[in-house]
C-alpha cells in the first residue's frame, strides 16, 4: 500500500516514515523543507535499507498536490506538514491558517477527487484548551489561546464535515500531546533550529553546553512539585501509533488521544534526564511563561480499547533516545 507522507522530512514524519517502511508499507513523502532537511529522508532509508520517493513540494499548492495523485496509486494520506510554532502563529496568523488549514483542505479534496479513503490527520492536545484533566476524546473542545491551536481544532472540523459529507471517506483525528526522543539508532531525532521553545530540546542542548541553563518556568502551580506536568510520549512509540491507527481505519471519523496516561513535572524530567545519562542539567527557577497551563496529560484507553495500542517507552528511555541524538548531531 502506498501511503503519502506529507511533512516526513520532519521530526515526527521522518520516525512515521521509519515505521511505516518496517510494516511494509510504500512511502511517498511531500515536504517543502521548510523545517525538514532531505538528509533526513536519507537517513530514514539508510535505517529501513528501503527506498521512498521524495516530492519537494508545498501542500498547499493543489496543481502539485494533484501531480502526485495523479503518478501514484495511493492508499492513505498521513497529514504531518504544518507549522508549530505557537509564538509565532500569534504574531503571523495568516501564515499559519493559510499553510495549516489550506494544506489540509487541499490534500482531502484530492483524497475526494482520486478515490482515496484513509486518512490520518495530526493533532493536538492543544485542542482540549483548559479542560478538567485528564484530556479524554469526548470532551467539548475549548477555545485555543493561539492562531496554532485553532487550525488544528479547524481542521478537525473541516474533515469531519467533509466525512459527514462523503461516507466512505475514512479520517482518523490523532491528539499527540508531547512528542519527545528519537529513533533509538540517534540517526534521526528532534533538530529545531534557533532556541528551543520546548523542553526536551532545550535540556539536550544544555546538556551538550550549547545552552548554559535551563530556565524552568515556574515552580508555584498546584502540581506534585510546583513545576508544569505534561505528558510526554516517546517519537517512535508515536510513529507506531500511526501505522496502527492507518491499519484500523474504517468508515467515519476516529479521534483518539497518543499519550501515555501519565503526568511527568519538569524536575521529574530533569532528574530522569540526569539518572538516563550521567550528567547534570544546571537550571534556574524564573517567572510562568504566559499562556501555560499548570498540568496536562491524556486519558489514553480509546487507543488501547480500540486499536490495542499503549505507549511502550518509559521517560528513561525517552530521555537516553534524545540525548544520544543530540550527542550526535551536527548543525
Ligand atoms: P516539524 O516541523 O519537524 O515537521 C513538519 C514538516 O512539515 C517539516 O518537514 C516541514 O518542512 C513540512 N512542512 C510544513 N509546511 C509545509 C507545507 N505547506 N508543504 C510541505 N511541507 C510542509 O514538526 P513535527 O514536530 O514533526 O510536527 C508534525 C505535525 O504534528 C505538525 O502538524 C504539528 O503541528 C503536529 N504536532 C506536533 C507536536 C509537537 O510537539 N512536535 C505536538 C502536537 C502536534
Ligand atoms: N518548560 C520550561 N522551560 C523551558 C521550556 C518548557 O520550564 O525552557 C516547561 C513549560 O512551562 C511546561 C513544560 O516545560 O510546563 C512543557 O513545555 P513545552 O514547551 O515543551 O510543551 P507545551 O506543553 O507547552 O506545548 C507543546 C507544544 C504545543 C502542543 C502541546 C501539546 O509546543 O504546540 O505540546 O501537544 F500543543
Amino acid at each position: 500500500m502506498n501511503i503519502l507522507v506529507t511533512g516526513g522530512a520532519g521530526y515526527i514524519g521522518s520516525h512515521t516514515c521509519v515505521a511505516l517502511l518496517e510494516a511494509g508499507y510504500s512511502v511517498i513523502v511531500a515536504d517543502n523543507l521548510c523545517n525538514g532537511k532531505e538528509e533526513t529522508l536519507n537517513k530514514v532509508k539508510q535505517l529501513t535499507n528501503k527506498d521512498l520517493t521524495f516530492y519537494e513540494i508545498d501542500v498547499t499548492d493543489d496543481i502539485a498536490v494533484n501531480t502526485i495523485f495523479s503518478k501514484h496509486e495511493i492508499d492513505g494520506v498521513i497529514h504531518f506538514a504544518g507549522l508549530k510554532a505557537v509564538g509565532e502563529s500569534v504574531e503571523r496568523p495568516l501564515t499559519y491558517y493559510n499553510n495549516n488549514v489550506v494544506s489540509t483542505m487541499v490534500l482531502a479534496k484530492a483524497c475526494l477527487t482520486y478515490g482515496v479513503n484513509r486518512f490520518v490527520f495530526s493533532s493536538s492536545a492543544t485542542v482540549y484548551g483548559d479542560n478538567k484533566v485528564p484530556f479524554i476524546e469526548t470532551m467539548d473542545l475549548l477555545p485555543t489561546t493561539n492562531p496554532y491551536g485553532e487550525t488544528k481544532a479547524m481542521s478537525e472540523r473541516i474533515l469531519t464535515d467533509i466525512v459527514k459529507a462523503n461516507p466512505a471517506f475514512s479520517v482518523s483525528l490523532l491528539r499527540y500531546f508531547n512528542p519527545v526522543g528519537a529513533h533509538e539508532s540517534g540517526l534521526i531525532g528532534e533538530a529545531p533550529n534557533g532556541i528551543p521553545n520546548n523542553l526536551m530540546p532545550y535540556v539536550t542542548q544544555v546538556a551538550k553546553g550549547k545552552l548554559e541553563k535551563l530556565s524552568v518556568f515556574g515552580n508555584d502551580y498546584p502540581t506534585v512539585d510546583g513545576t508544569g506536568v505534561r505528558d510526554y510520549i516517546h517519537v517512535m512509540d508515536l510513529a507506531e501509533g500511526h501505522v496502527v491507527a492507518l491499519d484500523h481505519l474504517t468508515e467515519g471519523v476516529h479521534v483518539y488521544n497518543l499519550g501515555t496516561g501519565q503526568g511527568t513535572s519538569v524536575l521529574e524530567l530533569v532528574n530522569a534526564f540526569e539518572e538516563a545519562n550521567g550528567i547534570k542539567v544546571p537550571y534556574e527557577i524564573v517567572e510562568r511563561r504566559p499562556g501555560d497551563i499548570a498540568s496536562f496529560y491524556a486519558d489514553a484507553s480509546k487507543a488501547k480499547r480500540e486499536l490495542g495500542w499503549t505507549a511502550k517507552r518509559d521517560v528513561i528511555a525517552m530521555c537516553r533516545d534524545a540525548w544520544r541524538f543530540e550527542k550526535n548531531y551536527m548543525e
